[in-house]
Parts: structure tokens; sequence; C-alpha cells
């Protein structure tokens, strides 16, 4: 609901609220977000910021009014050159001179339900007339010949504001856009911690916190995605309770967070395109619109916070039928046979998988042009039919036979100088031709998707493909980072705008699939996860969250993507022991204990399973199928992290909670081990028992043909679950071996299945 009442607009959630206040100059100070307020018309007084007098050595605004010092206001945007030394959310440089000022005034408002569509093809958060709400305020620099406005979006149900900006050239010369964030966020203090998810390739979004002080701080991708180094989603925790906040961004591009404590100790954040490498032309009346950025307040802390971004992606960002479908079980050709297959090895896969239960097969890297290895064909969707004789709607056949769904790997975005389209089409490849080399990774470089012809021969192909071949699935990989920005596009004068142009046009290719054939599961990958972000979620039903299979290097992946994104969008994978990575032993137990927090798939070689591996496998697709609605949809709590990392997925009503309990290292002559559950329902009595998983504990060591699977078996009421735990049997450490101890060597796990009785 949106109260707007002598200036003062009050934005409220079901339980936040976000205050700003249109002061006597036309700035919007920004007067307050978080808990919500029951009356906030009544407090303007104090909710203001009072400086009765200009600080000394600061800048005031304009004479008529020298308290009003932007430095030291909170605010809903920052401009240049009037006062405002933080980094600006709006930066232009306009007339012969360049000029830098920018002193936009407020020039009137709409109010509206539902959602504002954006006139580009950026993706937004989508919302219904009853669900949704907001108001758009426009202010206006008439010297600068400058229209800025800001539009917020409600999304009640799960506590989110939205914002984007939409900067128009309003004067009769050609202007420059230099910086366009979506979201400025001033707080007051600064006693927060700065929770951000880095990494790189094969550990992508792994928490990483920081307590802030006085300087600013950078969270950025610069390489025309997301990102793993540092996803666009981060987090500001007071230091002293729950309350905290998230921004996150619907955009898979270059993007910045900038989180600035200025000399007033207030906390300044901005969200947006980076625009370290960015830059726009803007002729006389077009305008620029940024993405949509997202903001999320919780007083109940880092759990609740998660939750409601979960929901919000579930409800507001993901579309389409495969929006609220369970994710079917996968199995994926990359890990198991990587380039070396043909047709009589992949109908050998195809059977192995279907009697083990997988509901998709899907047929990775390798299977077009000459694709031997990674040198070669990238842009060639053409089946090889040396590998394939029947060419793919046989495997499509034989696949939908077994009654599995069939799916396909493309790298649409790509090209290999090797390859029969760049020999065809050398100018559709991006890089300034007048270079005789241009910068390379994984031997391939990227088609310039911003032509109209490269997108549309894109989206004939694929369309070809997965109509001619039947095809229910897409992974849509994307192997390299942007180089060499040149484009023959005779719209771009400007290379500052090609990143930006770039996504505009990745959206529309994706957008033009996805609606084509609405039921295509569309699972989205960036050698792992490097565009893992709001964006590439809207058409995408799932993402491939990391290249890494080690389930214990997999922990902290699944730990911080889950403090921003739900399960239900997280690809887990069971691969190879040794790990390719980490030449890591684990066992397939413990590899799929892990991996079943998210949406499953195997990546091994299945035609080389003993029995039990078999017998394994089965198990384990029946458990997770029985359970999936609460490992995808279910609420997710990290219990217990360290040596021993404990995970559990509850139902909404919290009748079923599903345990992971994995142990990193065995330590001898060991501590005891308690299992406390915190989204035990206290009025509640449950059955806590163990799965019956194959693991061989018979295996282990030298005498220990004697060593028995303990069968822990409990019923406890919820209070005790919750607050004092379950004291688990001995392990046993060095003392001798009984019946009833647990044995749990190095990388060992159980998963406990815990029902209300
Ligand atoms: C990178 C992906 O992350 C892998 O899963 C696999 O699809 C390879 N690309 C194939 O080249």
């Amino acid at each position: 609901m949106i109260t707007i009442k002598n200036n003062m607009f009050h934005l409220a959630t079901a339980n936040t609220s976000y205050i700003f206040f249109i002061n006597s100059l036309g700035l919007a100070e920004h007067l307050y977000y978080g808990k919500k307020l029951r009356n906030p018309e009544y407090d303007i007084p104090s909710l203001r910021e009072k400086h009765v007098g200009p600080r000394v050595n600061e800048t005031s605004l304009t004479p008529d009014d020298l308290t009003i010092q932007p430095v030291n206001l909170m605010s809903e945007f920052s401009t240049e050159d009037k006062g405002d030394y933080r980094t600006p959310s709006i930066a232009v440089s306009t007339g012969r001179k360049k000029l830098r000022t920018l002193d936009l005034r407020f020039s009137g408002y709409t109010s509206f339900t539902g959602i504002q569509r954006f006139s580009s093809p950026l993706f937004q958060a989508l919302g219904s007339d009853q669900n949704t709400c907001g108001v758009s305020l426009e202010f206006r620099d008439p010297v600068a010949g400058v229209k800025a406005t800001f539009l917020y979006t409600l999304f009640d149900d799960s506590d989110v504001i939205t914002r984007r900006v939409v900067i128009e050239n309003i004067s009769s010369e050609p202007m420059t856009l230099r910086s366009a964030y979506s979201l400025q966020l001033d707080l007051p203090g600064h006693d927060y911690e700065l929770i951000t998810f880095t990494g790189a390739q094969l550990r992508e979004r792994k928490e990483t916190r920081q307590t802030i002080t006085y300087g600013k701080y950078v969270n950025e991708s610069r390489r025309g995605a997301s990102s793993a180094e540092a996803n666009p989603g981060i987090i500001l925790k007071s230091i002293h309770d729950g309350q905290c906040y998230m921004t996150n961004l619907i955009y898979s591009g270059s993007h910045r967070e900038v989180v600035e404590v200025n000399q007033f100790g207030k906390t300044h954040v901005l969200s947006g395109i980076n625009d370290d490498t960015f830059e726009a032309d803007l002729a006389p009346n077009s305008a620029f619109e940024t993405p949509e950025a997202i903001m999320l307040y919780s007083h109940l802390g880092l759990d609740d916070l998660a939750d409601k971004s979960h929901r919000f992606i579930r409800e507001h960002i993901q579309r389409g039928p495969w929006k609220d479908r369970l994710r079917p079980v996968a199995f994926n050709t990359w890990e198991a046979v990587h380039f070396d297959f043909e047709e009589r090895k992949l109908s050998g896969l195809i059977k192995q998988a279907a009697e083990l239960g997988i509901e998709v097969f899907v047929l990775d890297d390798g299977w077009f042009g000459a694709r031997n290895d990674d040198t070669s064909s990238l842009g060639d969707w053409q089946v090889n039919t040396l590998k394939i004789p029947g060419g793919l709607a046989t495997v499509s056949k034989e696949c939908h036979r077994r009654g599995m769904m069939f799916g396909l790997w493309l790298e649409p975005e790509m090209v290999s100088l090797n390859s029969y389209l760049y020999r065809k089409h050398p100018d559709w490849m991006l890089g300034d031709p007048s270079r005789k080399s241009h910068a390379v990774s994984r031997n391939q470089y990227f088609l310039d998707i911003t032509r109209d012809d490269v997108q549309d021969y894109l989206i004939s192909t694929m369309k070809h493909l997965i109509q001619n071949a039947n095809v229910d699935y897409i992974k849509w990989d994307m192997n390299r980072h942007l180089s060499d920005m040149y484009s023959a596009n005779p719209e771009i004068m400007n290379m500052g705008e090609y990143q930006h142009r770039y996504i505009l046009a990745l959206y529309r290719i994706q957008k033009s699939l996805a609606v084509t054939f609405p039921n295509l599961f569309i699972e989205n990958c960036a050698s792992g996860g490097a565009r893992f972000d709001l964006g590439m979620l809207c058409y995408g039903s799932a993402i491939w969250t990391s290249d890494c299979s080690d389930p214990i290097e997999r922990i902290p992946i699944i730990e911080g993507t889950s403090m921003l994104y739900p399960l239900s969008v997280c690809g887990t994978s069971v691969s190879t022991s040794p790990n390719y990575a980490t030449f890591r032993s684990t066992d397939l137990e413990t590899r799929f204990a892990v991996a079943l927090f998210g949406v499953l798939n195997y990546s091994i070689d299945i035609m080389k399973f003993s029995d039990r591996e078999k017998a394994a496998v089965k198990d384990q697709v029946e458990f997770y199928r029985q359970y999936r609605q609460i490992l995808q949809f279910g609420i997710f709590r990290k219990e217990v992290r360290g040596n021993i990392t404990v995970w559990s997925a509850a139902t909404p009503d919290r009748s079923v909670i599903l345990v992971l309990y994995v142990q990193t290292l065995m330590r001898s002559n060991c501590e005891d081990d308690i299992l406390t559950v915190s989204q035990a329902d206290e009025n509640f009595v449950y059955r806590v028992v163990r799965r019956d998983d194959r693991a061989p504990v018979w295996d282990i060591g030298s005498d220990v043909s004697k060593f028995k699977k303990e069968e822990e078996s409990y019923e406890v009421t919820g209070d005790t679950l919750k607050w004092a735990g379950i004291k688990l049997s001995d392990k046993c450490s060095g003392s001798g071996y009984r019946n009833g101890m647990r044995v749990m060597p190095d990388f060992s796990s159980r998963v406990y299945i815990i029902k209300k009785i």
C-alpha cells in the first residue's frame, strides 16, 4: 500500500515501511526503511533530519537554504557537482563543454496498480493488480535537459520493493549518460556487516563477511556477466540485532554494488549497471531504462530474509508452466563421457538412465559439427552424423520411448574459429577487424549478438533444432567473458553501450525461445555458475550452480547461494569419485546426500556402475522423487556449519523435515554429537529415522566385517528436538567397536527423515 500525505511517500509492504519526503527544494529525502511503522504520517518531525545550520566546509545546494547540504542528507538519488560528494547514482555529461552539473528537482508523481512494463527487452518482476502496486516520481533539471523517473513497485507478499530509473534527454542536444544506478538506499549509521557472495569458477558464491567502517566497498563484475566472482546480491546486517537488508538486481551483465560510509557515518548503497564499463549516448527525446533492482528488509535475521527472497523469486521472477512444477531428475553426459560418445554408447546410457528412474536425459557438449574436444565447431549447430548417424531425433525418440524427456546442450552466444559459421560469416564474430587477433578463452569467441541478423540466425537455428528433434529441455551454456568489444551494428556508435546491449540481445533471444516453446525447460549455465542471477532466472527454471561436484567443496557453494536463491533453481550434481577437481574420494551416498538439496542431476558414467551402485542410485532417485517437493520448494535452513554440517528442508507446516548430516574429517577419540533441528515445531511429536542408504561401512579398514549400520530411531517432542537436541550414539573412534556405534569415516554422511506422528 502507498500513502501519500503532506509530501511524504509511505511505501508499505506486509511487514516493512519505506519512507521518503519531498522537501522545500524538491529533493527526495530518504526518511526510513525498516520494520513497518504504524503511523509515520504523524511522525515526520521525528523522522526528518534536523540540520539547523550549515556545516563549515560543506556545500549547500543553494543560497536559499544553507541547511541543505546534499553530502549529509539521506536521499533517493545522488548527482554530481552540486555538493553531494558521494558516488553519484546518476551522472551525465551535457552540452559542448560536457558539463557534469545535475540538479534534479521534483516535478510530479503517478501511482499505479500492478507493474509498469519496460519498453526495452529488459526482464522485470511480474505481479498482478491484486498483489502489486507502485508509484513513479519525476524529477527534472531543465538546464541540463534531464528528466529522471524513479519507479518503485511493491510486492506485498514477499516484502520486496523494486526500483528502477528512466533517464530522458529533454534537451535539444545529444548527451552522454555515464552512470545510471537502479537503486540508491541511504541508511543511517554504519553499524553493519556487509555480506557478499564471492568466488571463482568451481567455488562460486561463498558467503564473505566484513564489518564496514568509513570508506567505500565495491562488489562488482566487469566481465559482461554477473560472474562467479561477485554475485549482484548483497546483504547488510546490523551488528547489534537481526535487522538486515538485501539488494539484488534483475540483470545478468556487469554490475556494481557500492557501499560507502561518508564522513558523517551514513551508509550510501548503490546497485546497478557497472558504470566503469558503461556509457550511453542519449539523443534528444530518447531515454535509457535501468534494470530493476530489488530491496528487501527483515528484522528477524538472515533466514527470514532468505525465505522472503526465495518466495519473491518463485512468485515474481520465475514464469511459465515450470514456475511451480517439480523439477525432473536429470542424467547429464558431461562428466560421464565428455566428448567421447557415439550413438551406441548413448543408447546404453539412455537405457541405464531410464532403469535408474531418471526423468530427463541431457546430451551435453560434443554432439554437433566436428566437436571432439573444445577447439572447434561452436556455431555449427548441426548434429555430427559420424557420432550420431540417426540424428538427434533418434536419440530423442529413444529417450521418449523409455519415458524420459530429452535435453540438449547449446552454447548459442559463441563461435569457434574452426567452424563453418566463422568461415561463412567472419564479421559475425565480436572484435575489431583491424586487429590481427582477439583475446581468447577456451578457444572460443563471442558472436556479436547485438546484430539483428545474428539474433535471427540463432533464434531460427535453435527453434529448428528444438522442433525437429523434439527437445524438451535445453542446457544453455556460456563459457567465457567479454573482450574486444567492437560491433559493426550501426546502432552502436559508442562501445560503452556494448555490454548492456549484449544483455538486451541475450534476453530477446532467450525470451523468444521460451515464448515459442512454453513447456521447454531452460537450465542456464556459465562454466558452472558464472551467470547465476535474477535475470537468468526469469525464463531459466534452474541454473547449473557450479562445475564443482565434490560434495565437500559444494557445501559452502550451496550455503552461500541459498542465502539469496531458492533450492528449486539450484542444479546439483552427483559425479565421479575421486573428484576431477580435488582428487578427493567420497562415497556415492555422501555425493547424493549433499546433491539432494536442490535440483538433482547425475553426471557420472552409469555404465560402469557395480550392482551395488546401481541399486544405490535407484533407491536414491526414488527417495528424491518421494521428497522433492520439500527438497526443491521447502524451507531450507543451515543448522550447523563447520567440520559437521547439518542442513534441513521442511514443509511449510513443519510436519516433515529432511536433515542432512555430513562430517568432513573424522577425529580420533572424538567429541559427542547432538542433533538439533531449528525447524521442528515445538507442539509436535516427531519420529526421527535414518534413511536406509547403501553406504558400504563393511568396506572400511582391515578387520571390519564386524561393523554394522547403526539403526538410530527416536520419538521426540518438537521442543526437545529444537532446543535440547538428540544426543546421537557414540561414533566408533578408537576404543573398539560395539553394536550401535556410528561408523563415520572422513566425508561420511547421514540423511534423517523426521515426521510428525
Ligand atoms: C561448462 C559447463 O559448466 C559444464 O557443465 C559442461 O556443460 C561444459 N561447459 C561443456 O563444455
